[in-house]
This record gives C-alpha cells, sequence and structure tokens, in this order.
C-alpha cells in the first residue's frame, strides 16, 4: 500500500480508502469482513456521511468498532453533513449538531475528518470558522476538508478559516473525467472545454489538498460500473489489456489510472466485497506509464484537441 500525508495532522492515510455508502443492508459480520479485508491490505481510510443509509452506516460501523475495541486506533474515519431536506446548511448549530449525531452513532469520541458534504450557497465563511474552531478545541474533529467544491468556493470558505482545507472529495473516475477535459481543452470550442470545476485539480495541488475521487469505477451518476459495460467496449479492451500486463484486475487499473494523476490522489472505493477490496488495494502498486495513462483517457471516448 502507498500512502499520503493527511493534511498537517502527522497522519499517513492509504490512497485507497473504503467508502462506506453502500454498507446499509450488510451483517455485522460482512461489516467485519470488509474492515478486516481492508485493514490487512493496509488500507487504514474509512469514509462516511450521516445521510448514509439515514444514518445505518455509521450505526453498523459503530457497531462494529465497539465489538473490536483496538480497531479505533488503527483507523482513519471521515465523515460529512450539510446535507438536509431540501437544502445545505452550513450554519454553525447544524454542523455541531451534526458531529454530535455522527459521534454518537459511530461510538467514538472524535472524527480524524469532517467534509462538508457539498457547498451551501449561503455559506458564510467565518460562521463555518466559528463551528470548526469550536470541534477542533473540544477535540471532536481533527481536521476538515470539504466535498463537491469548485476552486473559487474552497478559496471563498478557507478565508473564513484558520484550519487549512485538507480535501476536496470529488467526482471522478475515468469515465467521469470534467474536470481532466476542461484542462486539456482549455480555449477550444470543444465541449471539453466547458469549465465544470474552475482549475480545482490545480487549485489542489498548489495548496496540497487531497483529491478524494468519489464512484471510482462508475458511469455517469450512479449508473453502474463501467467495468465489462458494452458501452465502454474500448476502455474494457485496453483495462483488460493493462491489467494482464501489470499482473492485476481491471479495476486496479482503473484505480490507477486516478492515481496517476500527479495531485495528492486518494480513490474512495464504494466495494462492499473483501474480494473486490483486494483486488482494488493492488492499484497502489501500479504506476502508469504517460502512454498508458493518456491512452485509457482516449480509450474512455475523450479526443485530444
Ligand atoms: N462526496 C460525495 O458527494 C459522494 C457521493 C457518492 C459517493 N461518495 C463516496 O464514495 C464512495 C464510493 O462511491 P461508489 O460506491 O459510488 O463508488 P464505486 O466504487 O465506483 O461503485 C461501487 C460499486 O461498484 C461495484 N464494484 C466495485 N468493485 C468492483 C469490481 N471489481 N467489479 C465489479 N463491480 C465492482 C460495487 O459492488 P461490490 O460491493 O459488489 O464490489 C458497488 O456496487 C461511497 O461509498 C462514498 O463514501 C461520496
Amino acid at each position: 500500500m502507498r500512502y499520503i500525508e493527511f493534511g498537517k495532522t502527522g497522519r499517513k492515510v492509504s490512497v485507497l480508502g473504503i467508502g462506506c455508502m453502500r454498507m446499509e443492508g450488510l451483517s455485522l459480520n460482512q461489516v467485519d469482513d470488509v474492515i478486516k479485508a481492508a485493514l490487512d491490505c493496509g488500507i487504514n481510510f474509512f469514509d462516511h456521511a450521516d445521510i448514509y443509509g439515514d444514518g445505518e452506516c455509521e450505526r453498523l460501523f459503530g457497531a462494529a468498532l465497539a465489538r473490536d475495541k483496538s480497531l479505533r486506533d488503527k483507523i482513519f474515519i471521515q465523515s460529512k453533513c450539510s446535507i438536509r431536506d431540501g437544502m445545505y446548511d452550513f450554519s454553525k448549530d447544524y454542523i455541531l449538531a451534526s458531529v454530535d449525531g455522527i459521534l454518537s452513532r459511530l461510538g467514538t469520541d472524535h472524527l480524524d475528518s469532517l467534509l462538508l458534504h457539498r457547498p451551501d450557497a449561503l455559506m458564510e465563511p467565518e460562521e463555518v470558522g466559528e463551528a470548526f474552531c469550536t470541534l477542533h478545541e473540544s477535540g471532536k474533529v481533527k481536521a476538515f476538508g470539504v466535498s463537491n467544491f469548485n476552486r473559487h468556493q474552497m478559496e471563498l470558505l478557507q478565508s473564513g478559516l484558520s484550519f487549512p482545507i485538507c480535501v476536496d472529495q470529488m467526482q471522478m473516475s475515468i469515465a467521469h473525467t470534467p474536470m481532466i477535459d476542461e484542462g486539456l481543452n482549455v480555449n477550444t470550442m470543444f465541449d471539453g472545454a466547458v469549465v465544470r470545476s474552475s482549475g480545482t485539480l490545480e487549485y489542489c495541488r498548489l495548496h496540497s489538498i487531497i483529491v478524494q475521487t468519489w464512484s471510482p469505477l462508475q458511469k455517469g451518476f450512479f449508473e453502474g460500473v463501467f467495468l465489462g459495460d458494452p458501452s465502454y467496449e474500448k476502455l474494457n479492451i485496453v483495462l483488460d489489456m493493462l491489467a494482464g500486463e501489470y499482473g492485476v484486475g481491471p479495476d486496479a487499473i482503473a484505480y490507477a489510472w486516478l492515481l496517476r494523476y500527479p495531485a495528492r490522489m486518494q480513490v474512495i472505493t464504494g466495494t462492499m466485497n473483501p474480494l473486490h477490496i483486494v483486488s482494488a488495494a493492488k492499484a497502489a502498486q501500479v504506476y502508469l506509464s504517460r502512454e498508458q495513462w493518456y491512452e485509457l483517457y482516449r480509450a474512455a471516448g475523450n479526443e485530444l484537441p
């Protein structure tokens, strides 16, 4: 496994993390198996959100932590808040109450990282800054980040914070590349030039912000995995070919494609299958060449200007 530094916390996190959004419905033994498979591969990072399974995913994970008290110190737990009925809410009271709910469901006294899940159009950076100070001073949250933010929104929020934004968690897979496309198509009339993230990847690189990629195997917005999908025939041919070359599965090549981008990258996989976790972890051993990286990008249906 490879590890990257998580902001200035002094902690190292694995470049692959387990997203727990799909944990609802698993038995406690199955949750144990997911955690064990991850740890055995060197994966020490777990991503949650208060809304996953309406709190049930955090509750199940908390039950697993309670069964094995030695687990908590071995792992890095991140959760997210701010999505609520029909709105996004960055008010201080809502953030503080959300964290209390998260901690109680997980049965832990602190989160290693808290992300604001989606940008709130009504955000007041100073108010968020106060909430973060309160959470940090009480020891409830060690580090902070955002999700689905563009560069300008991060700059705006950062202006009110006394802590650095450590993470931006964004949708990114080889079949979902608007953040890459806009950079490659600058100033052309091609569709790829449409600015959907405003140079967010470049901003993260400049500020050592970890780019966590969500839905790393999905096409569209939760439309299913592209692995083996006939509408991604060319992509799958190249994934399979490189998988053979590196002696890993095509999933590992798809993750390695994300990890090859030269930011602090962290892939958040949503698999709840221990065998798929083992296969995913092999991505950390693969370093794609520039030729292979571009070949995959083109095979996914993209053209270079
Ligand atoms: N910040 C945000 O707004 C946001 C939004 C969505 C998600 N997320 C985070 O990102 C995480 C990942 O999202 P996701 O679950 O959509 O990502 P994903 O990993 O792209 O998709 C997960 C799906 O892929 C399947 N899968 C995984 N490996 C496979 C393989 N080798 N072969 C075939 N199928 C495979 C899984 O099934 P199996 O379980 O059978 O492997 C599961 O159904 C979430 O858990 C959550 O933590 C964040």
